[in-house]
């Protein structure tokens, strides 16, 4: 039976302050823990078994899951002290291994078709097979470079910028048979993207890549943090349930608050008169005084945003105080419980 296993270790550096409280893997993407998509993509291939690969803050993650079954799968465990790379984790799972796997990062957010990779990955005989998906800005991922027939031919973990040839990168995303587990030397750190995959390319292993055309982006850094929930909100990555604004739309137009469609608010927030707000998510409980305008921007649970306030393309923590008149300006991070004082421009 094939079971899924979703890297969810990692530090979340790039993603600091956002994922200093929060891990990674459970960071509110459009109000909801990120894992929950990543669940629910594997849940539509009807796989069932997930399990879960911890190191940083993994409590956190565990009171949310626990044993899977309000998400209808079956969830277990795996935690590394000290994190053992992403291949080291996989053969960490060893003991839970038993067939073939769905291995997927635990940062991106796609709505690629799993079945049909599964259905590749057997078609071709394959040992391991990876998605790639084409991007914009190649460097700072994997690159693959693939033959005509889908074999991998190079794999480069983010290669130095001068040597990026192409612009088709690993997904994040693979199906692997158990027997890699042999490949990965155990007791040490090892990376699929630095060890594994490379050298399975050029030892001519049966490596496939599965080239994706769907929607894709990683949550690795505030911005492309940001790119993702826009992702979500537009309905530009086919989410089967997407989550609709739950904010009451009576009294808007008396109170000249305008607030678009795409917008997502959580229902318990409350929005005061000659409030903008434009491409925008808010979590619960946050407050929107009189004349504030909120543009491309995503603003976690419980905060208060003053009058007059202006924030644009910024991403807003837990429990922050915008001061009246304050200015966020775009490309603004702000952790948990900062405070912004008043007509203050950051
Ligand atoms: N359990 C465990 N242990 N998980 C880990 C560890 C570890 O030691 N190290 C990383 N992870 C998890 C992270 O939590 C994340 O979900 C995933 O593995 C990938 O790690 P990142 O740190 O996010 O790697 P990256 O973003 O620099 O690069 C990876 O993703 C790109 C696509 O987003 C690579 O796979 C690239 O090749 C790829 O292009
Ligand atoms: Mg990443």
């Amino acid at each position: 039976m094939v079971k899924a296993l979703i890297l969810a270790g990692g530090k979340g550096a790039r993603l600091r302050p956002l994922a200093l409280h929060v891990p990674k893997p459970i960071v509110p993407l459009a109000n909801i823990p990120f894992l929950f998509y990543q669940i629910d993509r594997v849940k539509r291939a009807a796989i069932t078994e997930v399990v879960l690969s911890l190191s940083y803050q993994p409590r956190k993650i565990i009171d949310i899951f626990g044993d899977g079954m309000p998400f209808g799968v079956t969830m277990r465990y795996t935690h590394e002290d000290l994190p053992l790379g992403t291949a080291g984790a996989f053969k960490a799972a060893e003991n839970l291994i038993d067939d073939t796997m769905i291995v997927l990062n635990g940062d991106v957010l796609t709505d690629i078709d799993l079945t049909d990779l599964l259905r590749f990955h057997r078609e071709k005989g394959a040992e391991a097979t990876l998605a790639t998906v084409r991007v914009m800005n190649p460097s700072g991922y994997g690159l693959v470079e693939a033959r005509a027939d889908g074999r991998v031919a190079r794999f480069t973990e983010k290669p130095p910028e001068d040597d990026v040839t192409g612009d088709t990168i690993n997904a994040g995303i693979y199906v692997l048979e158990r027997s890699v587990l042999a490949r990965i030397p155990a007791g040490s750190a090892q990376s699929f993207e630095r060890d594994l995959f490379p050298l399975m390319a050029q030892e001519g292993a049966a490596i496939y890549a599965y080239h994706t055309q769907g929607f894709w982006q990683d949550i690795g850094s505030p911005a492309k943090y940001l790119d993702a929930s826009f992702g979500v909100i537009s309905g530009r990555v086919k989410l089967p349930r997407y989550p609709h604004n739950s904010c009451l739309q009576n009294d808007w137009e008396k109170a000249r608050i305008t607030i678009d469609d795409i917008s997502m608010l959580d229902g318990k927030c409350v929005v005061k008169p000659g409030v903008s707000i434009e491409n925008s998510v808010l979590g619960e409980g946050c407050r929107i005084e009189e004349g504030a305008r909120i543009k491309d921007s995503v603003i976690w649970s419980g905060t208060r945003v003053l009058p007059s306030a202006r924030i644009e393309r910024s991403i807003v923590g837990r429990q922050c105080y915008i001061g009246e008149g304050a200015r966020l300006r775009p490309g603004t991070v702000l952790g948990d419980k900062s405070s912004v004082s008043d007509f203050s421009v950051i």
